[in-house]
């Protein structure tokens, strides 16, 4: 095979390794930063802590297992708060998720979590890796 045509071939693989790395990311690969988390942790206290303690979401998380972050989303940001359903702006939303992360102690990353492009339905929700 050509030099040429061996790299062309080899930056090919690397990219579709890369593309079928992201659609695999799970909830333990960093998938939010400790800044969306603590502005979460805020708003949770606001709206959700008077229903939610701070560990309704580990078992909450098991029975989610296997599921995408992005289904989770769409149940809280269209059916919670339960007083006030949808009230919140997107972005609030997912700062709560990236804080429900840091609850159930899933390990913070240097890239936003983000509701845009479908990208939460690229996390599926997996039992936290130590
Ligand atoms: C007024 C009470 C109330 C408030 C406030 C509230 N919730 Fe809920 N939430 C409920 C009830 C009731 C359920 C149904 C399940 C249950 O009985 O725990 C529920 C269920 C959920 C579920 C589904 C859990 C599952 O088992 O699949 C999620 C996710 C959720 N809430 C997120 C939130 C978030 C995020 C907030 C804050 C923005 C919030 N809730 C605020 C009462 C509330």
């Amino acid at each position: 095979m050509p030099a040429l045509l061996r790299s062309s071939t080899a930056i090919l693989l690397t990219w579709m390794c890369l593309i079928a790395g992201a659609e695999t990311r799970t909830t333990n690969d960093g998938v939010y930063t400790r800044e969306q988390a603590n502005a979460g942790e805020k708003l949770y206290a606001e709206q959700c802590i008077s229903c939610h303690d701070k560990k309704y979401f580990r078992p909450v998380f098991k029975t989610w297992d296997g599921r995408s972050l992005g289904l989770l989303f769409t149940v809280m940001s269209t059916a919670m708060p339960e007083s006030n359903p949808g009230a919140l702006p997107r972005k609030d939303y997912v700062d709560i998720l990236a804080y429900i992360l840091k609850l159930n102690r899933y390990r913070d990353g240097d890239s936003e979590l983000t509701y845009e492009n479908g990208a939460l339905e690229e996390i599926t929700i997996a039992p936290r890796q130590r």
